[in-house]
């Protein structure tokens, strides 16, 4: 099969120096990614900035702000089976990029913030060939927020973790809520553990509904 991986932060720039991002790792696709190739599957990685060594066999495109990964995700979907959205792609970038270091002046200073493009939210909402694998960050409410992003964001699997167990860490422990109302969890373990539970569920869903649409 041939998988679609986003990974990490991404950087939504103020002025040519400074930056808005998020603690994402990037750890959990690069992991995810790793998994899917172990498992003999074709994998193109879209990844955030990250301080994590490439993934070998993985074709890596690298992207920085929220409109480069959506742009870089349109280009590449008609290409896979299975999209993984593992990014914490952010949600607000700065309305205006300064073209000159902004200096220090007044004792308080505000940005004026707009929402980016949500990339899941942009996908074709019907008849797509892949199935569309979203990730919930949460600190409360996990699965009443999961359960919702899977509805809003018209997910296929929604991956629900802790963002205060999973930001930065080698950890996680996730509950994964299908379309069709199942739920399964994986409790706390490696990431790298976790992403090849992950990739045998994508597997299998990705294969059961290829399988209903032939039949
Ligand atoms: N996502 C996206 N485009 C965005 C923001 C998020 O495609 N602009 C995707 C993420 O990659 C993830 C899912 O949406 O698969 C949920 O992301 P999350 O940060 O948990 O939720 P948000 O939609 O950003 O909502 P909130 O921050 O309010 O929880």
């Amino acid at each position: 099969m041939r998988f679609l991986v986003t990974a990490g932060p991404t950087h939504e720039p103020i002025d040519p120096v400074r930056y808005i991002g998020n603690r994402s790792s990037g750890k959990m696709g690069y992991a995810i990614a790793e998994a899917a190739i172990a498992a003999g599957h074709d994998v193109v990685l879209i990844s955030g900035p990250v301080n994590l060594d490439p993934q070998r066999g993985a074709k890596l495109i690298p992207v920085s702000t929220s409109d480069e990964m959506l742009d870089a995700v349109m280009r590449q979907t008609p290409n896979c089976d299975i999209l993984v959205m593992c990014a914490a792609v952010a949600d607000y970038k700065p309305a205006r990029i300064s073209n000159e270091k902004i200096k220090k002046g007044a004792a308080s200073l505000s940005l004026e913030l707009i929402q980016t493009r949500d990339v899941l939210a942009s996908l074709p909402q019907q008849d797509r060939q892949y199935l569309v694998v979203g990730f919930a960050a949460e600190t409360e409410n996990v699965k009443a927020n999961a359960l919702k992003k899977l509805q809003d964001k018209n997910c296929d699997v929604i991956v629900a973790n802790d963002a205060r167990i999973a930001m930065e860490s080698d950890e996680n422990e996730v509950e994964i809520f299908f379309r069709g109302g199942e739920n399964k969890k994986i409790s706390r373990a490696p990431k790298k553990i976790i992403a090849r539970e992950l990739v045998k569920i994508f597997e299998n869903v990705c294969e059961k509904g290829l399988t209903k649409k032939i039949t």
